[in-house]
């Protein structure tokens, strides 16, 4: 049987502040199976960065604390491990892609270096082979020319170019796990869809297993195999991505869903929008934290929180965390699509 690369297990962390303890990850749990794309969605807030931040070792100390779980990756449980394994890690077994390439780069180092130094520190190859394989990369992420590019900087590069780049970087050492956390967000449409048929291109080549973190349910729509929606630190829906676009089960999958503008849309007619906003995680709220914004929320809705679980008649994985029957409450008020 072959066993998931990542498991996270009831992790659960707080950022102490002056107002109190903020409760951001609460109690999540998810695994992610080798080869598998798991699409991360969820409103500003939702804990997506935050977990992925303890997962790297990177969580700002002493403010934030894990107060409970297990992470677990390759074999290991990565919360156990010393700052230099996780630095081993990072880079090399787990590559990332953040949002900003301006600000992750170096400004005053070459392309090919920033490349090179990732590749030495993380394997065996000598100078020599590391630029061989610097080129490599750079031929692989589509920019032409690779070996002239290797002695030009940052600002020398356009902003898909840049992203392009930290692409290689997050793939130079053949990582198992590539995780990228709005990777693609400040690219025009054009360029973002080119880099999502790279990253695609990339998965089919390799079957590196990747973690793609966005604000936009359609800009993952051909990479993930699974989504998985977040909310308040939790995981209110999660299964394979046609399932849950097309049969969502949590009201707030549904309205994150409703929210997106179509190019069908009429001219004058208005965006849907989730009344509301998210809760205050100082005093994070008894129930389900999305209850006081849905409007199909049953009364046992605000004082138990519903575990994530197996949606009946669905295919197998399609989980939800949900006191109500979304399918047949919208069956009963047709009119709530037409908002
Ligand atoms: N250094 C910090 N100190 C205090 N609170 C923090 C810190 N970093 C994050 N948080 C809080 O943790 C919560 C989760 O933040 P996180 O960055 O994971 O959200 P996100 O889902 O990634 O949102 P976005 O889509 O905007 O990137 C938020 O309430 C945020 O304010
Ligand atoms: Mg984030």
């Amino acid at each position: 049987m072959t066993v998931p690369l990542l498991e996270i297990r009831n992790l659960s962390i707080v950022f102490d502040t002056a107002e109190g303890p903020l409760h951001t990850v609460n109690n999540l749990s998810y695994s992610l199976m080798p080869g598998e794309t798991l699409g991360i969605v969820g409103e500003s807030g939702s804990g997506k960065s935050v977990h992925i931040m303890a997962l790297l070792g990177l969580l700002p100390s002493p403010q934030a604390r894990i107060i409970s779980g297990e992470i677990l990756f390759d074999g290991e449980n990565l919360l156990t491990l010393t700052e230099k394994e996780l630095c081993n890690i990072r880079g090399g077994k787990i590559g990332m892609i953040f949002q900003n390439p301006m600000s992750s780069l170096n400004p005053v180092l070459t392309i090919g270096r920033q490349i090179r130094e990732v590749i030495l520190r993380h394997t065996n190859m000598n100078r020599k082979q590391a630029t061989a394989h610097t080129i490599e990369l750079l031929d692989l992420v589509g920019i032409s020319a690779p070996a002239s590019r290797l002695t030009q900087y940052p600002h020398e590069f356009s902003g898909g170019m840049r992203q392009r780049v930290m692409i290689a970087i997050g793939l130079a050492c053949n990582p198992k796990l590539l995780i990228a956390d709005e990777a693609t967000t400040a690219l025009d449409v054009t360029v973002q869809a080119q880099i999502v048929d790279l990253i695609q291109n990339l998965k089919e080549k390799s079957g590196v297993t990747i973690i793609w973190i966005t604000h936009d349910i359609s800009s993952v729509s051909t990479l993930a195999d699974t989504l998985q929606v977040m909310y308040a630190g939790r995981v209110m829906e999660r299964g394979p991505f046609s399932t849950v676009i097309n049969d969502p089960r949590s009201a707030y999958t549904w309205g994150l869903l409703r929210a997106i503008p179509t190019l069908h849309m009429h001219p004058g007619q208005r965006l849907y929008q989730i009344p509301g906003s998210p809760p205050n995680m100082l005093s994070p709220p008894m129930g389900d934290p999305f209850a006081p914004r849905n409007p199909f929320a049953t009364p046992r809705c605000h004082h138990d929180m519903p575990p994530l679980r197996q949606v009946p008649n669905s295919l197998p994985g399609h989980m939800a965390a949900a006191w109500y029957d979304l399918p047949a409450l919208l069956s009963l008020h047709p009119e709530a699509s037409d908002v």
